[in-house]
């Protein structure tokens, strides 16, 4: 029998992984499934689901491995740090360490993130196929950008201590969370509280290209990839696991233009008229995030052609028109549930001060 436990599951991605797990009833009983959380007020929060709610500081390698042994966990998702390696690393440890004690295959199912592979970042520029030897290119380039150094790090220590490793890259997350707690994400509540709290519209010149995925989509990515794995059913993994999260395309301009439209009809804004805007240190402040991260996130695409999902059948539902037929709904999440709260602003800006 196997044993689940999602980190960050009080989160955005790892709270909507919990609930695509649940709903999934086929898949793993409540108490096969533990869920990590950091706060008391969150294990409240999480506890009525009925599975196990955890209070852990992924940062304590001792509790990690105690609550990994205790358990008898066998299956990790984790969604709580792609910049940090050390509490990545100490989970595997502890699956490694538990897996010997209990006879079990051990999986780590790792969250990325696309910055990791835009030519911003210093990944090459140019089309590139999940089967490229991604890896290879990342460890090659890991110095430079600290998510591809963790995604490195993170297979080649499951490889060295036997355990089972694949990297989901989730690409710009869009919709409503179904989890718990925060159910928020990032890069478009930022630019909504940025229209909604400026009272204007601002844009980078150009008109970038950005992989986007809706979270309902992406969850069942994660749910697919623990199905086989449940299956015993052998799928890519290690160096060859990387398993994009890109179900369309999107241009960051005429997002902006259609968000800008939708206000002004919601009477959020005088008017529609999109602005420029003058330097990075502006677009910093004006949406309230670190102006090392302002290109990055918010203003820079990848050109990944994804295979590898496919042989999990993942199939996305929501596509590019999908999206603007909704782009409302970004709007009333952001309004519905206050200030953008995922913990990922708070984490750049501590990245800043080193
Ligand atoms: N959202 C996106 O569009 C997107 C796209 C690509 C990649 N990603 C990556 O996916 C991951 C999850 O993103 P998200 O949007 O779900 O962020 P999120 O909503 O901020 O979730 C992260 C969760 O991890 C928890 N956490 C962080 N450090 C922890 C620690 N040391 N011990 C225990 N728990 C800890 C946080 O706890 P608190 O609630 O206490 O803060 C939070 O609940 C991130 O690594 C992000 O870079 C996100």
């Amino acid at each position: 029998m196997s044993n689940i436990l999602i980190t960050g599951a009080a989160g955005y991605i790892g709270g909507s992984i919990l609930a695509e797990i649940l709903a999934k009833s086929a898949l793993l009983k409540k108490d096969q499934i533990f869920a990590a959380v950091r706060s008391d007020t969150q294990v409240g929060a999480l506890s009525k689901l009925g599975v196990t709610v955890l209070q852990l500081d992924l940062t304590n390698e001792e509790d990690v491995a105690e609550n990994v042994a205790r358990n008898d966990i066998n299956i990790v998702i984790h969604t709580s740090s792609a910049i940090d390696p050390k509490t990545a690393l100490y989970l595997i440890t502890a699956l490694s360490k538990q897996g010997k004690v209990s006879g079990k295959r051990t999986y780590f199912i790792h969250t990325s993130g696309m910055s990791a592979f835009y030519k911003n970042t210093g990944w090459p520029a140019g089309d590139f196929k999940d089967t490229d030897g991604v890896f290879e290119t990342e460890k090659r380039l890991a110095a430079s950008f600290p998510i591809r150094n963790t995604d490195v790090s993170v297979i080649e220590h499951a490889a060295a201590q036997g355990v089972t490793s694949f990297v989901v890259v989730p690409s710009l997350v869009y919709g409503r969370g179904s989890g718990e707690w925060n159910k928020l994400s990032v890069v478009l509540p930022v630019y909504v509280e940025a229209i909604i709290s400026n009272k204007a519209v601002y844009k980078f010149p150009g008109n970038t290209k950005v992989s986007a995925v809706h979270i309902s989509d992406l969850t069942v990515l994660y749910g697919q990839i623990v199905e086989k794995i449940l299956q015993e059913k052998p799928i890519p993994n290690g160096k060859e696991g990387y398993y994009f999260g890109k179900a369309h395309e999107l241009f960051f301009g005429d997002v902006l233009d259609k968000l800008a439209e939708a206000m002004e009809v919601r009477g959020l804004l005088a008017d529609s008229t999109t602005r420029v805007y003058p330097d990075d240190a502006s677009a910093a402040k004006i949406l309230g995030v670190p102006e090392q991260f302002v290109q990055i996130l918010w203003n820079s695409g990848d050109d990944i052609i994804p295979e590898i999902p496919k042989i999990v059948a993942w199939k996305p539902k929501w596509d590019k028109e999908h999206f603007f037929e909704h782009i409302d709904d970004e709007i009333q999440d952001v309004l519905d549930l206050g200030k953008a709260k995922s913990s990922l602003i708070d984490s750049l800006f501590k990245a800043t001060r080193g």
